[in-house]
């Protein structure tokens, strides 16, 4: 054949093949049989091979777009996509709203308009846009890294794929929950648990072709990044979502006040069985982007936002056991194994029953009839029992006096917030005695937020400590891999793939490693605010030597109660050693400020009295989003007092002695370039 022809036959099959891709993914309409698809491309490649001079770009061999590998590219979230924290009564909408007055330093009774938006129960998914095209979709993954499922969005119709609209911004990342409706979900049941395994199940398909198969549905309701928006509230910011295409919640309304917003909830909630899609509950967002800005995030989620739960789904069950778990703190927790049930689509064969007082307030025994509740997320629970079925010799539980694991004393603490005994008992074996803590200890260390190591699951931890492979942390870096190799199950390859994984978590961000450690109430963003203040691993060790601890009182975040474990951590010489040992094995990268060029740069401030137009909370994130540090004392390394009312008198006399600078408020304020 001649080679223009074999070009032009070429070309008309890639044409072809594009055109039915185009068909597909922006339109889902399918202009041919999966067959006639297939062996079209397979034409184009055998072509491909035997003539060297063909090698167009757009080759369906050289898309890798449209069908996914194997496994899903990741890619960082711009802005992170972060969660909501909960709110089950109206105490704590009350507490809610407080928290965010106290906050912006308002009157009580200053009015806030919120976005009240029913919850869809369904997947998270970030859609970026570019110059008025949907250029790449992702997951929410872990918040801050999501998997690129483009393709698997761009088969949903409710995406739009190109919006022309004068003010869509230039770059923009809206989001929103893919779903699947309950009326589609009847066909899928057979498939699927619940509607929202189905949504996920398919919106993680490998093949696009398969998630196509399913009646996914998008509604959006907020943004990540983005540039050139022009809308201040987000009751404006959905209706120009609306007027660009997308599909909102028909249920969204702008309310102010909280007997509103429970009037508002019951509503919906009397309407919820009615509805095609599930709802788990209502968002309220300070409708304010200006004051959303202001109250910024604490943790993973917003302080502008909170999630009203609604009630459960609830079952009845019998409780066959009673068992008594040891968590990596040494706390003692009952579970009740029950008969399993299926409690919205779900099967519940545990329910955890908290503590000690929680069986003696409700009375709970072995063989006892029970009403089970399961509340999105949350572990099931034992509502109450069903006394007019109990039994004879249905027996009172007593709770162990010593821990089932190590034979310690169990004890309850002394709680410095509430001021009461602790409600859960805990082991009183220190670092590593406990096997059942130190077992936990491990399986957290090598947990995904902590050191993360690919195939090092749990069953390995438990295997590898019967085994006495591991006891400490440290140890999982030493590990004898000829043993191992000889191990059930193991071969060279499995081997050498471990050992891959965990030589190349050796580097480390000393964040990670901090909250790795399991300190108790050290949790992922506390590890953060202590490694962006102790910057380098041998500044957190020495620690020990410098007994500081009430130093990191001035963290914002940082509290007595954690100050207290973070001292009894270093109390314990076999934390030390695991520090050293740690030390030795591991490369810690240094913690990086990530605004290290803010306005407020290399100056300390302290703050005395109370404020009118802003509250110290404020006052204190500000400094720290600006680069700046706070102290608790006055000393020569203070450079700023800001004063309001009632300040302390010594610590003006002491700041005027020093010649530190002394401020108010507005002064502050006009550092950062904002006026009051
Ligand atoms: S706003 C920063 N708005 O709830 C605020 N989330 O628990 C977080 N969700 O991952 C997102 N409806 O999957 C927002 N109207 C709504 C929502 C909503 C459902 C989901 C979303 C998010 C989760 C947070």
């Amino acid at each position: 054949m001649n080679k223009k022809i074999i070009q032009r036959e070429y070309k008309k099959k890639i044409k072809l093949i594009n055109k039915y891709n185009n068909f597909y993914f922006d339109k889902s309409e399918s202009l041919v049989s999966d067959k006639e698809y297939d062996d079209l491309k397979k034409d184009v490649i055998s072509l491909e091979s035997r003539y060297d001079f063909l090698n167009l770009k757009n080759s369906p061999s050289k898309l890798v777009g449209h069908k996914p590998s194997k496994n899903f590219k990741k890619a960082i979230h711009k802005v992170p996509m972060l969660s909501l924290a909960n709110a089950f009564s109206e105490q704590d909408l009350i507490n809610f709203e407080k928290k965010i007055t106290n906050f912006l330093s308002k009157k009580e009774g200053f009015e806030i308009s919120y976005s009240a938006e029913p919850k869809i129960d369904g997947i998270s998914a970030s859609l970026i846009y570019e110059n008025g095209n949907f250029v790449m979709g992702l997951s929410r993954g872990d918040g801050k890294e999501g998997e690129d499922i483009t393709d698997n969005l761009n088969t949903i119709k409710d995406i739009p794929k190109k919006i022309s609209s004068k003010d869509f911004p230039d770059e923009i990342d809206i989001r929103g929950e893919v779903f699947i409706q309950n009326s589609d979900f009847e066909y899928l049941k057979d498939k699927f648990a619940n509607p929202r395994n189905a949504a996920s199940g398919s919106l993680r398909q490998k093949n696009p072709e398969d998630t196509k198969k399913i009646p996914l549905k998008f509604i959006a309701y907020t943004f990540g990044f983005e540039n050139s928006l022009k809308v201040q509230n987000q009751s404006d910011y959905l209706k120009k979502l609306k007027q660009w295409g997308f599909k909102i919640n028909p249920l969204n309304k702008l309310i102010s006040g909280v007997k509103n917003l429970i009037e508002n909830y019951n509503e919906i909630e009397k309407k919820r069985a009615d509805l095609d899609f599930d709802i788990d509950g209502i968002v309220y967002k300070v409708n304010d982007f200006s004051l959303q800005k202001r109250l910024g995030n604490v943790a993973n989620a917003p302080r502008w936002a909170v999630a009203h739960k609604f009630s459960s789904n609830k079952a009845v069950s019998q409780i066959k056991d009673i068992e008594i778990q040891i968590g990596r703190t040494g706390a003692l927790t009952p579970v009740a194994k029950i008969k399993p049930i299926n409690i919205g689509g779900v099967q519940v064969s545990n329910a955890t029953l908290h503590n000690e007082d929680e069986i003696i307030r409700k009375d709970i025994r072995i063989g006892d009839t029970v009403i089970v509740e399961r509340a999105g997320d949350v572990i099931p629970h034992i509502l109450s029992v069903d006394f007019k079925k109990r039994k004879k010799d249905n027996l009172k539980f007593i709770f162990p006096e010593k821990c089932p694991s190590c034979g310690s004393k169990t004890i309850k603490e002394f709680n410095l917030t509430t001021k009461k005994e602790d409600a859960v008992r805990r082991c009183s074996s220190e670092g590593y005695s406990c096997e059942k803590i130190s077992v936990e200890k491990l399986k957290h260390f090598v947990s995904k937020e902590a050191f993360n190591i690919d195939g090092f699951g749990k069953k390995i931890v438990e295997n590898f400590w019967k085994l006495k492979l591991i006891k400490f942390p440290q140890d999982i870096f030493q590990l004898d891999y000829n043993i191992i190799e000889g191990l059930e199950g193991w071969g060279k390859l499995s081997v050498e793939n471990l050992k891959y994984s965990i030589n190349e978590k050796k580097n480390i961000s000393l964040e990670r490693l901090i909250y790795s450690l399991g300190i108790r109430h050290i949790g992922l963003e506390n590890a953060k605010l202590l490694s962006k203040y102790f910057k380098t691993f041998q500044n957190f060790k020495n620690l020990s030597k410098t007994n500081k601890f009430n130093d990191l009182l001035n963290i914002d975040g940082i509290g007595e109660t954690q100050v207290n474990s973070i001292k009894n951590f270093f109390l314990v010489s076999i934390n030390l050693k695991v520090l050293n040992e740690l030390e030795k094995l591991l490369n810690i990268k240094v913690s990086k400020n990530e605004k290290k060029n803010g306005l407020l740069k290399d100056k300390s401030f302290l703050v005395t009295g109370k404020m009118d137009k802003i509250s110290r909370a404020e006052v204190k994130a500000l400094i720290e989003d600006n680069s700046g540090i706070t102290v608790s004392s006055v000393s020569k390394k203070l450079n700023y007092l800001i004063t309001g009312e009632k300040p302390t008198k010594k610590k003006i006399e002491s700041a005027k002695a020093l010649k530190i600078k002394i401020i108010d408020q507005y002064e502050f304020l006009r550092m950062l370039n904002k006026t009051s």
